[in-house]
């Protein structure tokens, strides 16, 4: 893979990196993306699935779509994408991983700044009490998730159309891309905001913006360099050029 001019740059150069990604990194896993020729969103209709209407009308419905997900996490392992991204913080410490997946892979892979935008799939709240359930001891009644503390409605711990992004998360996202001096878009289709705005925040903050993506999308014109190309493929080849040019570990 050849690395343009301005990225070596800004490899060597870079002291705060931060990586933007979506469905796109762990779909060499085996985790279908949501869009495209296989995504779930041309089988499934996001509102029946991914909002806080569609699970009223039908919890029963959308429980098992998350348990059929979480059991396909169960059978998932990280592949070079996310492990890249373990390597690529090792050269540059404070590298902050900002991730609109739910699967947990790159926690899983040792990336150990991430912020999860969409929430975490394993995860789950009683509707009603707030009370936390492990999705291994949700109570079913009917098909429908209790809470056996109140008796209300268990939702997984994932942000749905139409709701707020985790507030923490969010601004921690916003301050990583706007300091950052490099910022990674991965794999994502760039259509679902406030998400899709980081790598603009980034870019008119002064940053070098790298689109991975083995097509494009509509962040490509706010790109500088598009790497073309499955991000288990791409990833690795941008680690191996980071090691070229920089000093590692650096300060
Ligand atoms: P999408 O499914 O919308 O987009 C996946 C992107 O990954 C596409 O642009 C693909 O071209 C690209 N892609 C596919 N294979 C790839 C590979 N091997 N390497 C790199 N890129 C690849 O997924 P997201 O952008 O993550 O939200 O979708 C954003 C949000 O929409 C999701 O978080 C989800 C969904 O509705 C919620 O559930 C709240």
């Amino acid at each position: 893979m050849i690395i343009p001019p301005l990225l070596l740059k800004s490899l060597a150069t870079a002291t705060r990196v931060a990586a933007l990604t979506g469905a796109g990194i762990s779909a060499e896993s085996g985790v279908p993306t949501f869009r495209g020729a296989n995504g779930l969103w041309k089988e499934m209709r996001a509102e029946e699935l991914a909002s806080m209407e569609g699970f009223l009308k039908n919890p029963a419905l959308v429980w098992e779509w998350y348990a059929h997900r979480r059991a396909i996490l169960q059978t998932v392992q990280p592949n070079a994408g996310h492990r890249a991204l373990v390597d690529l913080e090792r050269l540059y410490p404070g590298l902050v991983v900002i991730t609109q997946n739910v699967d947990g892979l790159h926690r899983r892979a040792g990336s150990s700044r991430v912020y999860e935008l969409h929430g975490n799939i394993e995860r789950n709240s009683c509707t009603a009490c707030g009370e936390p359930h492990p999705s291994t001891a949700v109570a079913l009644r009917d098909g429908r998730p209790m809470c056996t503390r109140c008796g209300g409605l268990v939702r997984p711990d994932v942000v749905w159309f139409g709701e707020l992004l985790p507030e923490e998360e969010w601004e921690e996202s916003v301050r990583a891309s706007r300091a950052a001096d490099l910022f990674l878009s991965i794999g994502t289709s760039g259509l679902v905001f406030p998400a899709a705005s980081l790598p603009l925040v980034a870019r008119d903050a002064g940053a070098v913006v790298v689109e991975v993506n083995p097509e494009e999308s509509p962040l490509t014109v706010a790109a500088d360099v598009s790497l073309r190309g499955p991000a288990g493929e791409v990833l690795p080849a941008l680690v191996e050029a980071a090691r070229g040019v920089t000093r590692s570990p650096r300060a």
